[in-house]
């Protein structure tokens, strides 16, 4: 991370967080090419500093795009979702973490073993990402759920999930705004939360069905705000993106502590 200290995976809790609203946005690049990407890093003009590059741009553009956005100077979370066997998804962390990322993902699910890899593999690797763990898709209901054998409710296995993954030294979660008041308080201040399912009012919800405002996101207890489409779509995305940062920054305590989240 460039504007935090980087995390040990299992190490516990050295003081980090994003202490200014700047640091707690990241933009979602989903656009289906390095060009289109950049343009839009471009229309912002540096009033974002994190990018989210997901599947989509990063199988359209590779490593490329990673590293024109660390060119820049902006901090990368690389959203992979990786799930496989443990030693699988060691090595493509191993590959990975030469790129950079500031902050990459892995499924929960995958189980301990997984993790404790997947884990083992940051922190071999020197300047490795920050995990973090995928609990439960949001677009997993109840039916879903029960339809692959979980017969539990999506917020009990979003728990149990997020338990498996702290034990195994993961210290973040990607969770939507329902989850993480919950989360907040089971796992207390040091853990990351990622959240995704942002909404600032009046905006366009789209597809999204678990959603919070920024303020509200950041209230609850998240550490950073995933943003897509309500700036990458916005006829002016700086404008947005200011709004959406000074809203953070008013709900914001001026916090130099993880443990003051
Ligand atoms: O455009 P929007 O703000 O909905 O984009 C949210 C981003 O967060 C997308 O890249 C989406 O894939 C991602 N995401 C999500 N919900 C999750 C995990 C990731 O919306 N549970």
């Amino acid at each position: 991370m460039t504007s935090t200290e980087r995390l040990q995976p299992g190490i516990p809790a050295p003081v980090v967080l994003p202490s200014e609203a700047r640091e707690r946005l990241i933009v979602a690049l989903d656009f289906p090419s390095a060009s289109e990407a950049l343009a839009l890093v471009d229309r912002l003009g540096g009033v974002c500093q994190w990018f989210k590059v997901g599947l989509e741009l990063y199988l359209a553009a590779g490593n490329s795009i990673v590293q024109a956005l660390r060119d820049r100077g902006h901090s990368v979370f690389l959203d992979l979702k990786l799930y496989d066997i443990p030693n699988t998804v060691a090595g493509a962390i191993r590959s990975v973490a030469a790129l950079g990322p500031d902050l990459l993902t892995v499924h929960a699910s995958g189980g301990p073993v997984m993790l404790q890899a997947a884990a083992k593999a940051v922190a071999d690797s020197p300047n490795g990402p920050v995990l973090l763990a995928v609990t439960v898709l949001t677009s997993m209901d109840d039916n879903q759920l029960q339809s692959v054998g979980v017969t539990d409710s999506p917020a009990n296995q979003v728990l149990r999930l997020a338990r498996v993954a702290v034990a195994s030294g993961i210290r973040g979660l990607v969770c939507s705004p329902e989850e993480v008041a919950q989360l907040r308080s089971a796992l207390g201040p040091e853990i990351l939360l990622v959240t995704p399912g942002i909404r600032p009012a009046g905006a366009e919800v789209g597809d999204q069905k678990r959603i919070a405002t920024p303020g509200a996101a950041i209230t609850a207890g998240a550490s950073y705000l995933v943003v897509g489409r309500p700036i990458t779509q916005a006829p002016d995305p700086a404008a947005a993106a200011r709004a959406i940062l000074d809203e953070i920054a008013t709900v914001s305590q001026p916090v130099s502590k993880t443990s003051d989240l």
